[in-house]
């Protein structure tokens, strides 16, 4: 019997030293020590041995029960020990992997010339309004003053989707959507695209977006319009810029001008970007003509405007060295990330 003993013990130590998992050794915890295990099953034999005999094989018993556990114990322990060991690193971090690169969005180079002129004409007071892309013959030209035959109004400059209604070619359209429903006083700018029957170089689009300015009001003059746009000069392109007017013709101004401002890259000295004039030239401006504000229901002898249009590709074209206009629309990831 105690020789017995000492065979299961020896058995449940080379088993519980070969439990793979605290499964397994709670297997071999079930096998020896359990309810129906085979050190219960010894013990049944007890009642059958000698009144010498019992006590001592009762003692080596619990011995053995004791031993039994604390070898369950120890290896209990190594085992979760391990097993927690894999388990964190299933699950870790390896801080020596080389990182990904987080990609963020940027705005687009246009986007941010348009912020900032909105920025800079709120800054003075002027609205910002919109207008429709698909404008109407009358909007388009008729109401801006254009005589019946103009050539603006031709289809070899603009886009027709039917006749007499087409693609607008400029902003100015929005001048007189906006003056046909409301009362002077009027300071809008309307930003927005446009379109023109146009074969597409580095410096031509079929599409480019202009920016629109009107203000009118009782006494308005061409200096307001010099001091307006000067400034806007100033705060777009440099405190040292200067701003040229030049006499220009356009239908639905007079007198009418053209807007330039000295080279911000030569300083007015000459360069590769202002073609060696020492001047770039921003858009057209003039006095709101009286046939215009009569169109609208403005009375011409009360009300005076100025009104100015400038287009919005060539400001970060300058800003940034960038030659070739078709990089706005094309979407080159390795392009708009520079912005
Ligand atoms: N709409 C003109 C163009 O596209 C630019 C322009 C000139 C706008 C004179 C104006 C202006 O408001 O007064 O060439």
């Amino acid at each position: 019997m105690l020789d017995h003993l000492d065979l299961l013990l020896s058995q449940a130590a080379r088993n519980i030293e070969a439990a793979a998992s605290t499964d397994a050794l709670r297997e071999a915890e079930v096998h020896y020590l359990g309810r129906k295990g085979e050190l219960t099953q010894a013990l049944r034999g007890l009642g059958s041995l000698s009144a010498e005999e019992r006590p001592l094989v009762g003692k080596r018993a619990n011995e053995v029960r004791a031993e039994m556990e604390a070898l369950l114990a120890a290896r209990k322990e190594a085992l979760s020990a391990r097993e927690e060991e894999t388990r964190r690193c299933r699950n870790a971090l390896d801080v020596t992997l080389p990182g990904k690169r987080l990609r963020h969005g940027r705005r687009h180079p246009l986007t941010r010339a348009l912020d900032e002129i909105k920025r800079i004409f709120t800054g003075l007071g002027f609205e910002v309004v919109q207008g429709p892309e698909i404008e109407t013959d009358y909007y388009g030209f008729q109401a801006l003053n254009y005589p019946p035959d103009h050539p603006a109004a031709d289809e070899a400059m603009s886009f027709f989707l039917k006749d007499g209604v087409l693609l607008r070619s400029q902003t100015s359209t929005v001048q007189v959507r906006t003056m046909e429903k409301r009362e002077p006083p009027v300071r809008i700018i309307a930003p927005g695209r446009c379109y023109r029957y146009e074969a597409v170089d580095a410096t031509h689009s079929h599409s480019f977006t202009q920016v629109e300015g009107l203000f009118v009001d009782e006494g308005v003059s061409m200096a307001d319009l010099k001091g307006t746009l000067t400034l806007f000069a100033r705060e777009m392109f440099g405190p040292g810029v200067q701003v040229r007017f030049r006499p220009d013709y356009f239908p639905f101004v007079e007198p009418g001008a053209e807007i330039a401002a000295s080279c911000a890259i030569c300083k007015g000295a000459g360069c590769r970007v202002c073609k060696m004039s020492g001047w770039l030239e921003l858009g057209g401006a003039g006095m709101v003509h009286p046939n215009v504000l009569r169109n609208v229901g403005y009375d011409p002898e009360k009300y005076t405007g100025y009104a100015f249009g400038m287009g919005i590709e060539r400001m970060p074209m300058i800003r940034y060295g960038i030659e070739d206009m078709r990089l706005f629309t094309e979407n080159d990831i390795r392009f708009l990330e520079q912005f």
